[in-house]
């Protein structure tokens, strides 16, 4: 094991002590001014492959989200960071590969609301060698990167493994691989809730898509998308619960939106709720059982209409197939977007290839979730 030190920190003025109230404060007001653009953009795009057998495709820009924090990073990370904040602040503890979006967006929010961040990265071949980009990145915002051997990091939740971690860095807030927990899930429940409101249901059945890792977004998306509840409507008197970003009256003016949807959805006979899928980016077959650890952990069952199709991994994490290439070089072309190849084209080669199989009914909606953008060149 060895470690990197990040960018030195400047030391902590007194109000800023790990436990004390006015940084706790300080942090969850530099969380509230990041401000995210929420919701996200629902794009329409016409493509001919999706033309041709009568079904139309959009594109939930989440990418558009947040410049350091784009897409399903700002979704998984905004309660765990509120979490962190609130109990400390502590230095925000994470674990991920050497390319890991994750670890990246960790380090950025550290340096945005002044957390320290550790970063535990697979495989200690990589501590003596020159940084990658993304690694050099979560240096320069002043992450402090720990390397473990593969095996120690496969046995990353065990008690042992966590107990050295805490000697070496004290207590910190752990936020597990690929940023999915609880609190992850719940946060991109309002992924779900966005689209639910703005999918119309006049152009059901819908079918919303998203490139799974750890399964964190997909657990909270699915949840968002079956969300039936009405935040404090004097008939049912059930609570308000904001989605992050909004104030109860917008919750309230958007669910009387919702509620005179539904009525619309059930008069058009169309009450089929969206129904999500899950492109699974790695092989092997454990993510449905994780998915319903998440869930049941986040909302206490398995929620929503969700499935994964494992169909389209193309060989792996970051691997890729001279198909997949071309896929991406093509939807660039017609369409202006680079498509990152980790997460995102699988997730479109998947949903177009499902469409040109005839595997979605002709009239349907596919909405494709943008879960982040294509790295820079
Ligand atoms: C761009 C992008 N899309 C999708 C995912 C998959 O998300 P999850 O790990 O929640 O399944 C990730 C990883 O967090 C990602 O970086």
């Amino acid at each position: 094991m060895s470690s990197v030190p990040g960018r030195p920190q400047p030391p902590p003025h007194p109000d800023h002590a790990p436990g004390s109230r006015p940084a706790a404060d300080r942090a969850g007001a530099r969380i509230d001014a990041l401000r995210p653009a929420l919701p996200s953009p629902l794009q329409t795009v016409a493509d001919a492959r999706f033309a041709r057998r009568g079904v139309r495709l959009l594109l939930k820009r989440d990418d558009l989200i947040h410049p350091d924090l784009p897409g399903n990073k700002w979704r998984k990370l905004e309660l765990n960071l509120r979490a962190a904040a609130a109990t400390g602040p502590r230095p925000l503890l994470t674990f991920g590969g050497a390319y890991s979006n994750h670890l990246r967006a960790t380090a950025a929010a550290g340096r945005l609301l002044g957390l320290a961040t550790i970063g535990v990265v697979r495989g200690d071949e990589l501590a003596d060698r020159p940084l990658n980009p993304v690694l050099a990145r979560c240096v320069a915002d002043g992450m402090r990167l720990h390397f473990l051997t593969r095996s120690a990091y496969r046995r990353k939740a065990e008690p042992e493994v966590r107990e050295a971690l805490r000697a070496r860095f004290g207590d910190c807030y752990v936020i597990p691989e690929g940023g999915s927990n609880a609190l992850a899930a719940t946060g991109c429940r309002t992924l779900g809730r966005e689209l639910r409101a703005a999918l119309d249901p006049a152009d059901g059945p819908h079918v919303v898509g998203v490139a799974c890792g750890t399964g964190g977004t997909l657990a909270g998306l699915a949840a968002g998308l079956a969300d039936h509840r009405q935040p404090a409507d004097p008939a049912t008197g059930l609570t308000i619960d904001p989605p992050a970003g909004q104030t109860a009256e917008q919750t309230i003016e958007q669910t009387a939106e919702q509620t005179a949807e539904r009525a619309t959805e059930r008069a058009a006979g169309s009450g089929a709720r969206p129904r999500a899928i899950g492109f699974p980016v790695l092989r092997g077959d454990f993510l449905a059982a994780e998915i319903l650890a998440l869930q049941t952990e986040a909302f206490g069952a398995r929620v929503g209409d969700w499935e994964l199709d494992g169909r389209f991994h193309c060989g792996g994490y970051a691997r890729t197939t001279p198909e997949l290439d071309a896929f991406a070089a093509d939807f660039a072309d017609r369409h202006g977007l680079a498509l990152d190849r980790v997460y995102v084209a699988k997730l479109l080669y998947g949903l177009t290839s499902l469409v040109e199989a005839g595997a979605i009914a002709g009239g349907s909606t596919v909405t494709a979730v943008i879960t982040g953008p294509a790295p820079a060149p």
